[in-house]
């Protein structure tokens, strides 16, 4: 099971292609959309393909992924991207082009892949976001997620200290079961009250 299309009222979630490689860049070149996350923006067309091929090529070669572009039904061209990961995390994760936002695209995508990877049988999902991005909290909420903790890293690449909370939702797990790695790893953690 990698990527499976699938079809929300307004959207299409699908893999990305090698012909993606300019609605990537247009995802990834600007500097508000790619603040929070953990590269830089993106240049050129070079930088977009080497991405690319790091984290989505290198994904569908495996037998499970979770690696999608979103794209609106009426042209299927990719305006964002969204994922769950297969590592022990399982972190999931997502952006979208800024003349998007406000129209609840991310929380549609968001709420079919989470049913996807519920039904293939994964135990649970995790997601964090720095405490300066609450719109990416606003997501993991729509999609049923639950805040657990909040923990203080000294984020790299960019080399600053970011509060994260961290959300999850779990599918085989218990329901009070917790993903405790980052809790346990950063000693600077707290609970707030949200
Ligand atoms: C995080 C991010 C994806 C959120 O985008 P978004 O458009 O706010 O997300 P949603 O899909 O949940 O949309 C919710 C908004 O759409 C509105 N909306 C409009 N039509 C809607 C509909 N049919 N259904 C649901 N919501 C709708 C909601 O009222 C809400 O409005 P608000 O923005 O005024 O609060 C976006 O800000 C982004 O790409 N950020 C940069 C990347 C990033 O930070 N990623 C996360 C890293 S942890």
């Amino acid at each position: 099971m990698n990527t499976p299309t699938l079809e929300t009222g307004r959207l299409i979630l699908r893999k990305f292609t090698e012909y993606d490689l300019e609605a990537l860049f247009l995802i990834l070149k600007d500097e508000e959309v790619n603040r929070f996350l953990p590269w830089y923006p993106i240049k050129d067309l070079e930088e977009t393909k080497k991405f690319y091929e790091e984290r989505y090529a290198s994904k569908y070669a495996q037998p499970q992924a979770y690696a999608y572009a979103i794209c609106l039904k009426e042209d299927n061209y990719p305006i964002g991207y969204i994922k769950v990961d297969m590592e022990e995390h399982h972190d999931f994760g997502y952006g979208l082009r800024k003349e998007f936002w406000h129209k609840g695209i991310v929380s549609e995508a968001g709420k079919a892949v989470v049913e996807q990877v519920k039904n293939d049988g994964l135990p649970y999902i995790t997601a964090t976001h720095d405490r300066n991005n609450p719109r990416s909290g606003n997501v993991m909420r729509a999609c049923g997620m639950k805040y657990c903790y909040t923990y203080q890293e000294l984020w790299q690449p960019k080399n600053f200290l970011v509060e994260f909370r961290l959300y999850q939702l779990n599918f085989t797990k218990e329901d009070n079961w917790m993903y405790k790695e980052y809790w346990d790893k950063y000693p600077i953690h707290f609970i707030e009250k949200l």
